[in-house]
Parts: structure tokens; sequence; C-alpha cells
């Protein structure tokens, strides 16, 4: 065996990739719950793409026979049904665990200097992860798919001058059809998943150069014992693997227990107008996305004029990557910020949470006030941030992790 690896080594970087990225890749050894959401998007990423590809052998992507497809699936083929519930549910948990992800970054100033690229890859993925989930959820023809794709789709028409012919183009037809769908397919199985992994590959890249941060934001590279090893830092394989094992199991438990007994999740994982073949000459009484998009969606229905809500849309999104710039805290951790932080932080995570459950419910004129307050809430926090960051009075720093 170690004669193979001699003769791999000498031709391609094994065993070194295998120590600067797993047994010699040294880690705060202060992870917390916090810190499972990462190994748990490559394993949901891992899902995706497996069941993807065994739907993808009996899925047919045209406007006539992609409804009956999926009900084909769902009935006749060989555990298709498992297949085809593990990747639906798979699409929520995957925005659970990454908004969890994402909220653990807020939490310990994880995209402070020197992780702003691994931020803003990570940005990239969720961006290019809302444009697969979006794509997929055409795919399987049902009044929702249909109608979800034609509200979102008709946004592109409110920018000036360009927009009818940028709707256009997008649809490849002049209201959607099989045409959309076929692209949609070929964008959500091949090009989107492709790029994805790509971003992953650059986050993780990103994030080994400088080396994971920690609930107490300190650099653990500042003290290293005689062979160079950080004293606060522990090898991630076998310790981080070994440990990550127990949030792969527990998730598992909770993932299957949901796609064998609530895979609808109420009409919140699979909305149930879905359940009807796509009818172009028959809206549904009530239009909404499914819950991992509605905050953003609240968000554009806050705003009256149309071009203004979808520049709000956008811009919810993209000032997110700026946040590296934004947080002029000389701490990263939470722990160590002061009381205006922590109160904005909170919040920043009310508001987005009632904007997604507004975002689920029909609009009344309360409601729409209530989402306009909280849309004010949520820009708030990332714009006033250089001052309060930079104003509040920040707790000592220890020099080693308090675990
Ligand atoms: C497919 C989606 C994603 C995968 C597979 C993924 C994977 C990972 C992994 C394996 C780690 C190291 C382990 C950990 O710290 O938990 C990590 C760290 C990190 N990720 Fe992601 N990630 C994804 C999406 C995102 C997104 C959307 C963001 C934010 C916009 C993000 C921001 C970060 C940050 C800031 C770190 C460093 C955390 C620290 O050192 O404290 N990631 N990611």
């Amino acid at each position: 065996m170690s004669k193979f690896m001699d003769w791999v080594d000498a031709r391609f970087p094994a065993t070194k990739m295998w120590e600067d990225h797993l047994s010699k890749y040294y880690a705060p050894k202060n992870f917390n719950f916090f810190y499972f959401f990462g190994s748990l998007a490559l394993l949901v990423l891992v899902n995706q793409i497996v069941t993807g590809v065994w739907l993808t052998m009996s899925y047919t992507p045209s406007a006539e026979e992609a409804f009956a497809s999926v009900e084909y699936i769902m009935r006749d083929v060989e555990y298709g049904s498992i297949l085809r519930l593990l990747h639906s549910t798979g699409a929520s948990a995957f925005f659970i665990v990454v908004y969890l992800h994402m909220f653990r970054g807020l939490l310990y100033g994880s995209y402070q200097k020197p992780r702003e690229l691994v931020w803003v890859f990570g940005m990239l993925i969720y961006l290019a992860l809302m444009a697969e989930a979006f794509m997929g959820y055409l795919l399987p023809w049902g009044q929702m798919s249909y109608w979800g794709a034609q509200v979102i789709i008709s946004l592109f028409g409110a920018i000036p001058l360009i927009g009818d012919d940028l709707t256009q183009w997008i649809r490849g037809d002049y209201l959607i059809s099989g045409i959309t769908l076929n692209r949609f397919f070929a964008l959500h199985v091949v090009a989107l998943p492709i790029v994805i992994l790509g971003l992953v590959v650059l986050h993780i890249l990103a994030l080994h150069e400088v080396g994971s941060n920690n609930p107490d934001g300190i650099d653990i590279k500042k003290h290293k014992d005689e062979n160079g090893i950080p004293l606060d830092g522990i090898a991630f394989h076998p310790y981080y693997t070994v440990k990550d094992i127990v949030g792969v199991v527990v998730f598992l438990f909770i993932f299957c227990f949901i796609v064998f007994f609530f895979p609808e999740m109420g009409g919140y994982f699979l909305e149930k107008p879905n359940f009807e073949p796509a009818n172009p000459f028959k809206t549904p009484e009530h239009i909404a996305p499914v819950w991992y998009f509605t905050p953003f969606y609240a968000i554009l229905r806050a705003v009256p004029d149309k071009l203004l809500g979808v520049i709000a849309m956008g811009a919810a999104i993209a000032v997110l990557f700026v946040l590296p710039w934004l947080d002029r805290s000389p701490v990263k951790s939470m722990r160590y910020k002061g009381w205006l932080s922590k109160i904005w932080l909170v919040v920043f995570c009310i508001s987005f949470v009632i904007l997604g459950v507004l975002g689920v419910l029909a609009p009344t004129p309360g409601r729409t006030l209530l989402s306009q307050v909280c849309t004010f809430l949520y820009f708030a926090y990332f714009i006033l941030m250089p001052f309060y960051t930079r104003l509040e009075k920040t707790k000592p720093v220890p020099e080693r992790v308090t675990g």
C-alpha cells in the first residue's frame, strides 16, 4: 500500500492534499453546535446530486410529459418515491442548513478579515443555490411551478427599456412553455451543479488558506508549539471528522423522519397546488414561492412600485456581499461585541423570520405595513453597522480560546 502511495505521490499530490486539508489541517478546538452546518451542507449537496442523477433517469423534460413522468417516478419506478422525496426535502434542508451556516458567520464575525473571500464565495454559492432551486421548481410542471416561475420571470419586465425583451429571452417564448422547461432542465441538471461544485471547492480552499475562525473569534495561529502547531488547534482528521459524524447521524435521523412521514411539511416543502398539472388558463388563488424565498418576496411586495420593489429585493441580497466591509468592530465574535451589535443581530433575525412568514401569506394592509417595517429594519441592520460596530464598547478578547 505504501509503495502504491509513493507511486501515486510521485505523480499526483494525494498525500499532500490529505495532509493539507485533513490530517494536518489544524482547526480551533472550541468548535460548537454551529460548526456542524458546513459539513452538513456538503452532505446535502451530495444527496441532491445523487438523487438528482437518478431522478433524471426517469424524468421527461417536456411540457406534455413532465408532470406525468414525476407521477410515474412516484408510483411505478422502484424506489422512485423515496428518491423524489429525498430530493424535494433535500432542497428545503439545504436552505435550513445554509441559513444556519450563514447565521454562524454573523454570530462569530467569520466574514471579517482575513475571511472576506470565504464569505464572498459563500454568497456566490447562495446565489447559485437560489437559481438552482428556482429552476428545479419548474420541472414537476405543476400549477405552482408554472405560476411561480411566471411571477418571478415577469419581474424582469419591470426593468426599463430592455424589460420585455429580457423576459422573452429568459423564457425563450412569449409565455412560459416547454422551451422554458427545457432550458431550465439543462441549467438545473448540468450548468448550475457544476458552478456550485466549483464554488464549494473555492470556498473551502479559501478557508483553508487562512484557517477557520471559532466562537471566540481569535486567531489560533498566534500561539504555536515548537513544531509550529497551534496550541489551541486539533487535527481536522480524526477529531472533527469523527465529531461531524455525530452531526450527520442526528441530521439524517431528523431528515429521514421528515422524508418518510411529513415530506410535504404541510404544504411548505411541497406546495398543494403543485399536485395539479400546470394550466396556463387557470391562475391559482394565491401564488407564493417556497418558504426559503419568502423573506425576499415579502421585501418585493413591501415596496409599492414594481421596479423599486425589484431593486429592493436585489439590494437585500447584494448587501450581504459587502458585509465584511460594513463591520468595523475591532473584535469578531458576538461574545465580545457590545450591546448594540447584539440587539441589531436579534432585530435582523426577527425581521427576516417575520418577512419569511409574511411572504407566505396573502397581503392585507396591516401585513403590508408590517413588511415595510421589517424591510426597513432589515436594511438598517446593514446600513447602520459601520456606525454601531465602531461606536460601541467591546469586551476584552482573551489570548487563548475559552472553550
Ligand atoms: C453548498 C453550500 C455550502 C457548503 C457546502 C459550505 C461548506 C463549508 C465548509 C465545509 C466549511 C468549513 C466548516 C465550517 O466552518 O462549518 C465552511 C465554512 C464557512 N462558510 Fe460555507 N458552505 C456553503 C455555503 C456558505 C454560504 C452561503 C456562506 C455565506 C454567505 C458561507 C460562509 C462560510 C464562512 C464564513 C465559513 C468560515 C467559518 C469559520 O471559519 O468560522 N458558506 N463552509
